[in-house]
């Protein structure tokens, strides 16, 4: 008998229900022990959250600042034939509770050794984070074996204002009814039933070399090219933001509020013109510099790290 140690962390609980999807082939062989770990913040995250509360968890998530966490239940010396992480991206970084995890002793302890395969759940922009995470998987000694992504398929600009209503009220609902449903389609999340084949059978056979490959057969990562640029040129903005937020006061304080409302305009500006222009200048960059722009959608798209520097 396999084992399977699956560790998650959901508010909402739409990552659960897409662990549940990819998982069914796994756990239905019968042949493969599933141990569950859901991640429990101390202080729960509030869902649905307030705006500045909302914002207050930027500087921690982007900075890497952990929370504390209850214990874990797992056993983190069990001997389990792979790990799978399932995280949800909290403004270009992995979220805080799943950073948390990944700082920890025990994660040491079993991603050490094994191979792992992140299932991530987000709007869209995923890149760096999952950057984030396969540094972390490889200085622990683990082995970033498999990525499944499934993303909000809404455009960009009625996509934010569609999540934006649902994490505000914690309805899933249409934004008054013109809105595209926020989050992962129940679609999407019923398809991803088919990731869980390959998973199985690399499980079963202990072979992860092709994992990633018979994954991305199935679309289990689609890299948007556009978001390659934007994100890494935002993140650099967020890192002045960050630094500027922490200067006023610790997290809940309100010695935040003022810089945090400024931070929100500030969002909304990125995403509503800043984003239009990379996807410009991605259109114009992936016209004169083809290649270039396809060897890194073929880096993003695969479970390698670091990115090679010579091309
Ligand atoms: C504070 C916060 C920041 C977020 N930032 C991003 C982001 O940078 N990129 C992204 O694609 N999604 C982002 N999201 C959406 C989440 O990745 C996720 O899809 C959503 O919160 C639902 O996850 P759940 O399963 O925990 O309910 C953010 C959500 C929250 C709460």
């Amino acid at each position: 008998m396999k084992k399977l140690l699956v560790v998650c962390y959901s508010q909402s609980g739409q990552l659960t229900q897409i662990v549940s999807s990819v998982l069914r082939p796994v756990s239905e062989s019968g042949q493969i022990e599933l141990v569950f770990e859901e991640l429990r913040p101390e202080t729960a995250y509030p869902f649905p959250w307030t705006a500045l509360r909302f914002a207050d968890t930027f500087p921690e998530s982007l900075q890497g600042i952990p929370c504390k966490l209850k214990p874990f239940r797992f056993d983190p010396q069990a001997d389990y034939d792979g790990i799978v992480l399932a995280y949800q991206v909290w403004y270009l970084s992995p979220s805080i509770p799943v950073n948390t995890f990944l700082q920890s002793p025990e994660a040491k302890q079993v991603i050490n050794g094994r191979p792992v395969v992140t299932i991530i759940g987000c709007r869209n922009m995923w890149l760096q984070a999952q950057e984030r995470v396969k540094a972390s998987i490889v200085e622990l000694g683990g082995r970033p074996a498999g990525n499944i992504v499934l993303m909000d398929r809404a455009p960009n600009l009625l996509g934010i204002i569609s999540i934006t209503a649902w994490m505000l009220t914690g309805s899933k609902d249409r934004f008054v009814k013109i809105f595209p449903k926020p989050g992962i389609s129940d679609e999407d999340i019923a398809r991803a039933e088919r990731f869980g084949v390959p998973l199985r059978d690399a499980l079963h056979h202990g072979r992860w070399e092709g994992l990633q490959a018979d994954l991305n057969r199935l679309g289990a990562v689609e890299v948007v090219p556009s978001y390659i640029l934007f994100e890494q040129r935002i993140l650099k903005i967020f890192n002045v933001w960050a630094k500027f937020i922490r200067r006023s006061g610790p997290p809940g304080d309100a010695s935040r509020h003022f810089r945090l409302r400024l931070f929100i305009g500030y969002l909304f500006a990125a995403v509503f013109l800043i984003a239009p222009l990379a996807t410009a200048v991605t259109f114009v960059l992936r016209m004169l510099h083809r290649d270039k722009v396809n060897r890194l959608i073929d880096y993003y798209a695969s479970n390698r790290y670091p990115q090679e520097t010579n091309g």
